[in-house]
């Protein structure tokens, strides 16, 4: 007997079996995991997961360790969802809970029915006839005494799925297509920031509008008042701020997703958190910006460092999604601002950050495979681009393709624990400097058609030459193409 139909987002069914997104759409590319409406059946996935143990699930851990008490006050508050949220939720779940009471109840009834008049058929037939009931008023007993073979696995997925549900919300976004997860107190507007989605907004706090989305489904909670007003028409539309409101139960969206042209020239005073020596010619340069402005930016973008009168321009090296943690590569070189951050910038020192500038950006509307291709130093928007593209979990499979001489794969480690960790993710470190035609053979040596691949190349002006110009042979389109000069 197989349990009730019961369908789980692809987020939900992503964390429930702590696999990326990207896998287990794969998964369903590759005809591997049936869905329905993009949704999968628990019966599917516990006939396609039959191995995995719900209990290592780390939404579970957390409400045990807030149950132990064992969480740090700002940590439970960013766990737990507000108090009114969390009621509302517990009242939808009740609210399913009910419905599938009653319809027990009534399955119950009709049960007891059936076996009503089965038995008046057995006394009114012959003994052919009433043999025949018995056998099948036998086998009803059978399977209704027998619990579900994967009744324990099953109960113990429901369980799991419940508590994430009351933890967080799904939220996709139309009509680019992404998902993300609401959790603890955040709005819309910050879990999208959190995963690095880039929706467009601007005061963050309730008063210029421009974070204004639509809400197709789903029930949503005003968290933060605000001074935007919204006409009537506009309210019956379901119009509402991103930055004002969470998600009750899973929603669904309309949201614009910010490109380069949408953000913003900022200036912000950072606090340099570190000076990283990354080998003889790397300093990694770990910046923090005030808690009420973090930085918009777009992954591989570069922003103008200043202090004391001297500037620099530097490419981001860390993803949109951290927060305030802002982290640039700098290699050796003789521009003043550089010199300073090798030989005096220390920590606590005041950098401002001007930006951000540039349109080497990752293309988060595609879903195809990404070849990226870093020369040296120009690894920084790369590695910006890859933390994104993993963020968001968006790109089917990665390679990169690192040249490095004088600066030497400084992150080689954090290139390997990708490959480990991601199956879809493959490393390629390469010494030393080569001519750009014999490079970019080799680079592209291992692909064939690149017709449904996107590359992303920073390096000399020869070598991006070259490489665009072989990528297009093999089929690459000018879409798919992004260069960055370094
Ligand atoms: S960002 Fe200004 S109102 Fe939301």
């Amino acid at each position: 007997m197989r349990a009730m139909a019961h369908y789980l987002p692809l987020s939900r069914v992503a964390r429930l079996v702590g696999q990326s997104r990207a896998s287990i759409q794969r998964m369903i590319h590759d005809g591997e995991l049936a869905t329905f409406d993009g949704m999968v059946d628990m019966n599917e996935l516990l006939r396609v997961f039959p191995d995995v143990s719900w209990e290592d699930d780390g939404e579970f851990k957390r409400v045990q360790e807030i149950k132990e008490k064992a969480y740090g006050k700002r940590i439970y508050e960013r766990a737990l969802p507000d108090k009114e949220v969390l009621a509302e939720r517990l009242f939808e779940m009740g609210r399913e809970f009910a419905a599938a009471k009653t319809l027990l109840l009534h399955y119950d009834e009709v049960l007891r029915f059936l076996n009503d008049k089965l038995d008046d058929l057995a006394d009114r037939g012959g003994p052919a006839l009433y043999e025949a009931v018995a056998g099948v008023k036998l086998w009803l007993k059978r399977e209704l005494d027998a619990a579900p073979k994967e009744a324990e696995r099953a109960e113990s997925l429901l369980a799991h799925e419940s508590v994430m549900r009351i933890m967080s919300a799904q939220v996709t976004v139309q009509p680019s297509g992404h998902e993300f997860l609401v959790e603890g107190n955040d709005t819309l507007l910050e879990a999208a920031l959190r995963v690095g989605l880039p929706l467009n907004y601007g005061c963050s706090n309730g008063n210029c509008g421009e974070c204004r989305a639509r809400l197709v489904s789903g029930q949503l909670r005003r968290v933060h008042p605000h001074d935007f007003t919204f006409r009537e028409q506009d309210k019956a539309n379901g119009d509402f701020l991103l930055c004002s409101y969470t998600a009750v139960t899973d929603v669904v969206i309309e949201a614009a997703v910010a490109g380069a042209a949408d953000i913003p020239q900022q200036r912000i005073p950072a606090r340099v958190k570190a000076v990283e020596r990354l080998g003889e010619r790397i300093v990694a340069l770990h910046l923090t910006t005030p808690r009420s402005q973090r930085l918009r930016f777009l992954a591989g973008q570069r922003v103008r460092l200043a202090a004391d009168g001297i500037a620099g321009e530097y490419h981001i090296a860390s993803c949109p999604c951290e927060d305030r943690q802002i982290t640039l590569h700098i290699r050796r070189d003789n521009r003043p601002f550089t010199r300073k951050a090798f030989d005096s910038l220390a920590k606590e020192d005041t950098v401002t950050i001007e930006g951000p500038f540039g349109g080497f950006v990752y293309n988060i509307e595609s879903r195809r495979p990404a070849l990226f291709v870093a020369w040296e130093h120009g690894f920084a928007p790369i590695q910006s681009l890859i933390q994104h593209a993993m963020s968001l979990e968006i790109a089917d499979a990665m390679h990169l393709y690192w040249v490095a001489g004088e600066t030497g794969h400084y992150l080689d480690n954090l290139c390997r624990s990708w490959a480990d960790a991601m199956d879809n993710f493959h490393y390629h470190p390469i010494d030393g400097a080569h001519d750009p035609a014999g490079l970019v053979e080799r680079l592209l040596a291992d692909h064939g058609d690149l017709a449904h691949t996107d590359l992303y190349a920073v390096g000399p002006h020869d070598l991006l030459r070259a490489l665009e110009a072989g990528a297009m042979a093999r089929g690459l389109s000018p879409l798919g193409w992004h260069g960055e000069v370094l």
